[in-house]
């Protein structure tokens, strides 16, 4: 093996609930262990609200065991073995054939540990995790209350690298001076030797485009380097980049590599964004141009598996967020999943990454793991392109000069490239005084902020008690819920004082403290906890700039109780409404009129059952239409997989919608039926059974077995209607990077 080999460890762990005694041997009995796979929960939520979801939050919190038995393939031999973990919850204790390895706290940054010296090259090996997911008030976010919930277990990806005794640990590649014609990457490249020895070494970074064209190769003089030392060059100049941006995000591979006597032993391979961008008083702008912050607040997390979920889901939520019409997401309140971030590289997403915590400040040992946290984090994401600013404050905590001008010290030393940020309370808004460079405050709308550059980090007029913004909201509600986001976004499009906000929050979720009564979810969502739409999502959507085909979407399901303005949301000069083929006008838009596409709200129109139709048009020509139809009696369920198809490799899962239509396939908005869920198949279902609708639809998941295949069959019935059904072939798991059991 030349270089480095990076091994998937996902699969093949045995799991017991818990605090076994002597787990961590070699020699101890597992027989009993379950087996599973990673990402993992450690306990199911049964529930995704109300009284039995509290009863099962507190059940998450307990100390469990994984134990992953492996031999290491031949090519291994003579190289340094490291095992690595994107995220446990929330203490980890790791020992490897019953030594100890090394520990670590915090729920949302990863970790790796140097294995070597306790592996068998030649034998049977076993790590063994102690996860403690208890109560932690000393772990940041945890000492107060915390407006979500933390789960546990091994929730993130787990992998296992072999690399030459002397190897890159860490690179991290900048482009200080880019500009439109062209620049240099700097490179900045840490070396681990472990030989004892002083090595004489120099490092090249080869930079290619997406067709794999050379667009740079350069390497450094040679140097003398011990443990830990490091080598800092820039590449020759890349004349004319193709920059990455929001609507090109444009990423080319970066090939950094350590060379002896000429010779390569290690390489490591990145994608970068070459960009540049400014924060001023009056606006942010990215690569010279203009861009106002259009953005969402998002959780990592999902209903009954809390944030043990793969990859593939993981990057679908900035899929999500892209489409809808986002151009920045703040990842709230913590370092979210690397499949995350990569995803928002390449769909061009602006983040807004902090570390974790909610109001709460601790004791100074607390306040060391958040300096941690802030240091693991900037490592870990500070080649990503789409991350634009470190948040160094916790999120609504009061100031802490001490705490705070030394967090963002540290985020400087870390990373002269990127600014920071801090979010504020509103209540500290008055007297709180900059220590970052970006002020961010929470629901507050001022003319002109105290201190700036501004960004309101979280903002909505708050209707998260009254109704508005649950999935099964009235066309009245769900109107104010949206007037509630579209005011604020209309603000901050008519002044540059503000450069932009975040909305809360992308989807529903679910918290432990409950605070709105409104049964352990906070329903501020553009998406239910399932993450199907409501209509303010639309409102946003229709404010894409870009797109081929214009939004037009009708805010209302048209039925009696619908009220008699009519609200439609599109990216056109004019919309025509008709009921049932008669138009009742053709407008222009009258709503949110600061917005980029503002919206029409048609006045007074007299409800007659059947159909309502939206013509949108643009200078002058008809682009896009579209229909309401008032909804009938029940007739059937469907059932929908978001993948039609799985992996075999005990982890891989699909969401599946359930919704009760009419006859013509018109969903009902408000039913609230009780649906039964019967699975066949190598499938394991993870939900609630039977599931009540939500304003007409509910979902559950579907999570292959290890090396089961074959298809699954879903049938959802509910009384007096057609079942509804679906099916989900599960393949084949092949992965030749996993590691051998
Ligand atoms: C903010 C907080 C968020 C969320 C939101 C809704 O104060 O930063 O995490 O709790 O309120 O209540």
């Amino acid at each position: 093996m030349n270089g480095r080999k990076i091994m998937n460890m996902n699969t093949g762990w045995l799991y017991s609930a818990s605090d076994n005694t002597g787990a961590h041997l070699p020699e101890f009995d597992d027989s009993r262990f379950e087996r599973v796979g990673i990402p993992h929960a450690n306990t199911v939520i049964g529930a995704h609200k109300g009284e039995d979801f509290q009863k099962y939050i507190e059940r998450y919190r307990f100390v469990s065991w994984y134990r992953r038995h492996f031999s290491l393939p031949a090519e291994c031999c003579g190289k340094r073995i490291i095992i690595g973990f994107e995220g446990v919850a929330t203490v980890a204790e790791v020992y490897v054939n019953g030594k100890p390895a090394g520990s670590h706290k915090g729920a949302y940054t990863g970790f790796e540990f140097d294995i070597t010296d306790r592996v068998s090259f030649d034998g049977d090996n076993v790590v063994a995790v102690r996860v403690d997911s208890t109560k932690h008030p000393d772990i940041p976010p945890e000492g107060g209350d915390v407006d979500y919930c933390l789960f546990g277990g091994i929730v993130r990806n787990v992998t296992l690298t072999a690399v030459s005794p002397v190897y890159i640990s860490d690179v991290f590649l900048t482009a200080p001076g880019l500009g439109p014609q062209g620049g240099k990457v700097r490179s900045a490249v840490s070396v681990r030797n472990t030989t004892g020895e002083t090595k004489v070494l120099s490092v090249e970074t080869a930079i290619f485009d997406k067709n794999g064209a050379e667009a740079a190769r350069t390497v450094s003089g040679e140097a003398s380097v011990k443990d830990g030392g490091s080598v800092t060059f820039d590449t020759d100049e890349i004349k004319n980049p193709r920059l990455w941006s929001v609507d090109d995000p444009y990423l080319y591979t970066a090939e950094v590599s350590l060379l002896e006597n000429g010779e390569k032993i290690d390489t490591v391979e990145t994608k970068i964004g070459l960009r540049w961008f400014e924060f001023t008083d009056t606006g942010f702008y990215l690569n010279g141009e203009k861009l106002k912050i259009r953005g969402v607040n998002r959780h990592e997390q999902w209903p009954w598996q809390g944030r043990a979920i793969p990859d593939k889901l993981q990057a679908r939520d900035a899929d999500m967020v892209k489409g809808t019409g986002f151009n920045a997401v703040r990842c709230s309140h913590y370092p979210q999943s690397p499949a995350f971030l990569s995803r928002c590289d390449e769909i061009g997403l602006i983040v807004f990454e902090e570390a974790p915590g909610w109001q709460h400040v601790g004791d100074s040992e607390w306040q060391e793991i958040y300096k941690t946290n802030i240091e693991e984090m900037i490592l870990r994401d500070r080649n990503h392109p789409s991350v634009f600013t470190w948040g160094v404050r916790v999120n609504e905590s009061w100031d802490n000069r001490e705490l705070y001008t030394a967090t963002t010290a540290l985020a400087k030393a870390l990373d002269p490239t990127r600014p920071t940020h801090g979010v504020r309370r509103n209540e500290n808004y008055d007297s709180t005084e900059m220590i970052e460079d970006i002020f961010c405050a929470n629901y507050i709308y001022p003319e002109v902020p105290r201190l700036r550059p501004f960004i309101s980090s979280e903002h909505s007029w708050e209707h998260w008690t009254d109704g508005c913004g649950l999935p099964w909201a009235t066309d009245a509600q769900a109107a104010e819920f949206t007037k509630s986001f579209a005011d604020v976004v209309d603000y901050y499009y008519s002044n540059d004082n503000c450069l932009g906000g975040f909305a809360w929050s992308m989807f529903d979720y679910d918290n432990e403290v409950n605070y709105t009564r409104t049964g352990h979810v906070f329903y501020s969502g553009m998406y239910d906890i399932f993450r199907h739409d409501k209509p303010v999502s639309h409102f946003y959507r229709s404010q894409t700039e870009s797109a081929e085909k214009p939004e037009l979407y009708i805010a209302s399901y048209w039925t009696e109780s619908s009220p008699a303005d009519v609200e439609v949301y599109g990216g056109c000069d004019e919309v025509e409404l008709f009921v049932n083929g008669v138009s009742v006008g053709r407008i222009k838009p009258n709503l949110y009129m600061n917005v980029p596409h503002p919206a029409f709200k048609f006045k007074n129109v007299k409800f007659e059952a059947g159909t309502l139709t939206a013509v949108g048009y643009i200078g002058g020509r008809e682009r896009v239409r579209t229909e309401r139809k008032t909804p009938g009696p029940a007739a059937g369920l469907s059932a929908v997989p978001d993948y039609g198809t799985l992996t075999a490799d005990g982890s891989d899962m699909t969401s599946v919608t359930v919704e009760l239509l009419d006859e013509n396939g018109t969903r009902l908005p408000y039913a609230a039926d009780l649906v039964s869920i019967e699975i066949e198949g190598p499938a394991d279902f993870i939900g609630e059974n039977p599931i009540a609708l939500e304003g007409g639809r509910a979902a559950f998941l579907i999570r292959s077995r290890f090396g089961q295949t074959g298809t699954v069959a879903c049938t959802v019935s509910a009384a007096g209607v057609r079942s509804g059904r679906c099916e989900i072939a599960v393949n084949e798991y092949n992965d030749e990077t996993s590691v051998p059991c």
